[in-house]
């Protein structure tokens, strides 16, 4: 069961001296996913079927080393089995092509996982598409992307489907609220445009080429930015309108730190809610691909419809 916090009223105005928002914990909220991922998990093994996620990595990336030794320990943590394939940065894209076909035919695998980016000699649209759509547990290939669109989707990109956890959980209502994305990527920003419209909210997709950002961000009700470059863009206090949702998905490092694309230090004191970097959407992404693995292996079992 989970225990939600109780939902926090906020005033309508702020006194400036006392405003300080609340930090989105998103390890709790992960903790709680991966509990009921547990469950299921055992539920399934009981039944005869171990729940297994085959990640691919190519080459030697060390954040993509770290992304994808994070997610692998985070699965057995649950009692998700993982096949590990860590390829050489040669790899072509007919090698991933028979590779992604095995893991396609062989049984025991239940979702599969190419860590993205992929060097340059390999296409990431051929090599996502390629993946079985009951095995698609980043949400990625055209199927989950159609069934996104309309609604419909049963295995969604993690980072998205993290971020609306948390607004669940939190009991953030999107219903007419004005949304600011900063990001247009097929992992985080189409895919989150769509959870958030199929609630309700009026959505607004911001990129490199968008004129008076700031404008766009002051006029919000939720900001969510997915950067991930400090030296190129920073979202400051000052683009951020008193009593707004702060979501930050952008991750770089700065003098050999981790640090997000919000100043969280200015920013939560006058936001309602921020997500912190660490400790804020990148537990949820990670969450969610175990909750998705589950459920693709539950599809397997014909537990849950793919349609
Ligand atoms: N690279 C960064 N984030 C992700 C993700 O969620 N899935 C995959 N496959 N690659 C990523």
């Amino acid at each position: 069961m989970i225990i939600n916090p109780p939902r926090i009223k906020y005033p309508k105005t702020y006194p400036k001296d006392t405003l300080s928002g609340q930090k989105i914990d998103g390890i709790a909220v992960a903790n709680s996913v991966k509990e009921r991922v547990r469950v299921a998990a055992k539920v399934l093994r009981e039944e005869g079927v171990t729940p297994c996620l085959a990640t691919i990595l190519v080459g030697e990336n060390p954040a993509s080393m770290t992304y994808v030794s994070n997610k692998q320990k985070a699965c057995t943590e649950v009692g998700i089995e993982t096949k590990d394939h860590k390829l050489p940065e040669s790899f072509s894209q007919q090698e991933m092509n028979l590779l992604i076909d095995l893991l396609n035919k062989d049984d025991t695998i239940h979702g599969i996982l190419v860590q993205l980016p992929l060097p340059k000699q390999l296409d990431e649209f051929s090599t996502t598409s390629r993946i079985s759509p009951i095995k698609d547990v980043d949400g990625l290939t055209p199927y989950s992307v159609g069934l996104l669109s309309s609604g419909r989707a049963i295995l969604k990109p993690c980072t998205p489907s993290g971020i609306m956890e948390l607004f669940d959980f939190y009991k953030i209502d999107l219903s007419g609220k004005n949304v600011v994305i900063i990001n247009r990527s097929h992992l985080v920003g189409k895919p989150l445009y769509h959870l958030m419209l199929e609630k309700n909210a009026t959505v607004t997709t911001c990129h490199s080429k968008t004129r008076n950002l700031k404008q766009h961000c002051l006029a919000a009700d939720i900001i969510v930015t997915a950067i991930g470059d400090r030296s190129r863009f920073t979202l400051t206090a000052d683009m951020v309108p008193d009593g707004a949702i702060v979501i930050d998905v952008g991750t770089s490092r700065e003098n050999g730190k981790i640090v997000g694309d919000v100043d969280y230090e200015n920013v939560i004191k006058k936001a309602a809610f921020a997500t912190p970097v660490l400790g804020g959407v990148g537990p949820m992404t990670i969450a969610m691909l175990l909750k998705n693995t589950v459920t693709a292996a539950s599809i397997s079992k014909g537990f849950v419809s793919s349609r």
